[in-house]
């Protein structure tokens, strides 16, 4: 039998600790004030921003709004959130994960939401 098409599922398997997503979530048509949600999401190999919002999109909350058409390789930006306490401008598809990290998303511009984390350029 062939090695060739097989994989190793590394990319599938979870491992180490889960990680802790602290989300930003508006919808203005029926929102009056934006919150915070938090999500326990499990660890994946290589994991990114971009892929904990995919994770959490298929497998725990689809109505978690993001632009989901991405490149994936820091090419298009249309990826950009901004993180931290420090509220840091970055393209998620390029911000690696750890094991056990607590991360704080918000959208690019706070001031142009059509939906959670997706904003009008
Ligand atoms: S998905 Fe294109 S820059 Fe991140």
């Amino acid at each position: 039998m062939s090695h060739i098409l097989q994989s190793d599922n590394k990319e599938t398997q979870e491992i180490g600790e889960p990680i802790t997503a602290e989300i930003f979530r508006f919808d203005p048509s029926v929102d009056d004030q934006p919150r915070m949600q938090q999500y326990i999401v499990p660890y994946k190999h290589r994991m990114s921003i971009f892929t904990l919002l995919r994770e959490i999109y298929e497998n725990i909350d689809p109505s978690l709004a993001f632009r989901n058409q991405q490149c994936g390789r820091g090419i298009c930006g249309t990826c950009r959130f901004r993180i931290g306490v420090n509220n840091k401008p970055v393209k998620g598809c390029t911000i690696p994960l750890l094991s056990g990290s607590h991360v704080v998303i918000m959208p690019y511009n706070e001031k142009k939401v059509v939906r959670d984390l997706v904003v009008d350029f």
